[in-house]
């Protein structure tokens, strides 16, 4: 990691293994510390401020949305003014060409397309990420939730971004049915929800897949680029981060959640060295 970066921070990282960094704090304080126009892109999964006593379907049962104190709504205002505050801290450190992704439901993603769009960044893209295995609707009043919203955006409105379309129009995108070979990538996505053994060292209440960040991180990142999580949970991220040769800053107020990131962390780097070993 380019020590630069990390030597405004006061706190120590929680955790550091090679160009992975953890840190245990606010994120809006811990963005304050980095300096201006140092990260190449954020992938931001902020709280959707749900956990408001719902009942939602798991595995065909009737379970509560609560999913901890961080989820809890704060207010319309308070939501609005928080999304405004951590996308104003995470513009300061983007490059120029930096860019950010922020992902979310109905409940939040709009209050956060209008702060990106109050705060001057260039949107790019609002992908739908439809989700071919989500779970039913318990009332069957509404149309069953199914997708997330995506939206991709530039920091400043006139600089050069980074997106690899070559690999997004002809990579290999087994798991996605709805992307032709060879064909330009369209802004729908069908990508699952994670896999079981993406599970296996504990759960993440909102956990991403891992397919889903591998393709943001190969769309809009290079080798060696700063990739920062601001909401960073179980790493989902970061994985795919140290995977492709990127270098990685993730935040969370949570401890277990970090925990969990190291667990994953560690899983991955011996699968590597296993790898090499026996090539
Ligand atoms: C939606 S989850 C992110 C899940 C993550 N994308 C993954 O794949 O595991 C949001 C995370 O943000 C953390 N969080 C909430 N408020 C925070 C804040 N102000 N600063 C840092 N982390 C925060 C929560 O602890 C939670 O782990």
């Amino acid at each position: 990691m380019d020590k630069k970066i990390l030597s405004g921070i006061k706190q120590k990282p929680y955790f550091t293994e090679g160009n992975f960094v953890l840190y245990n704090q606010d994120s809006i304080e811990l963005l304050k510390e980095l300096p201006e126009n140092s990260i190449d892109m954020i992938f931001a999964d902020p709280p959707y401020n749900l956990s408001n006593g719902g009942f939602s379907v798991h595995a065909g049962k009737m379970v509560s949305v609560n999913k901890g104190d961080w989820d809890k709504s704060r207010g319309f205002d308070g939501d609005y003014e928080f999304h405004y505050k951590w996308l104003e801290a995470c513009k300061r450190v983007l490059k120029p060409g930096g860019t950010l992704w922020v992902s979310g439901t109905y409940h939040s993603i709009y209050q956060c397309g209008f702060a990106l769009q109050s705060l001057g960044y260039h949107i790019l893209n609002d992908i739908s990420w439809f989700k071919p295995n989500a779970s039913p609707n318990l009332s069957c009043r509404f149309f069953t939730a199914s997708h997330e919203t995506l939206i991709w955006a530039r920091k400043d409105k006139k600089a050069k971004h980074t997106f690899n379309y070559d690999l997004m129009k002809n990579g290999n995108w087994p798991e996605d049915q709805l992307k032709k070979p060879n064909l330009q990538m369209r802004s729908v996505w069908a990508i699952g929800t994670p896999r079981p053994n993406e599970k296996r060292f504990g759960k993440h209440p909102t956990q991403k897949p891992i397919d889903l960040l591998n393709r943001i991180v190969l769309a809009s990142t290079n080798k060696n680029d700063v990739v920062l999580d601001p909401f960073t949970g179980s790493s989902t991220t970061g994985l795919v981060a140290t995977t492709s040769g990127r270098k990685f800053i993730g935040i969370d107020t949570e401890k277990k959640y970090l925990d969990l990131s190291i667990k994953r962390l560690k899983d991955l780097n011996q699968n590597i060295k296993n790898i090499i070993k026996f090539a």
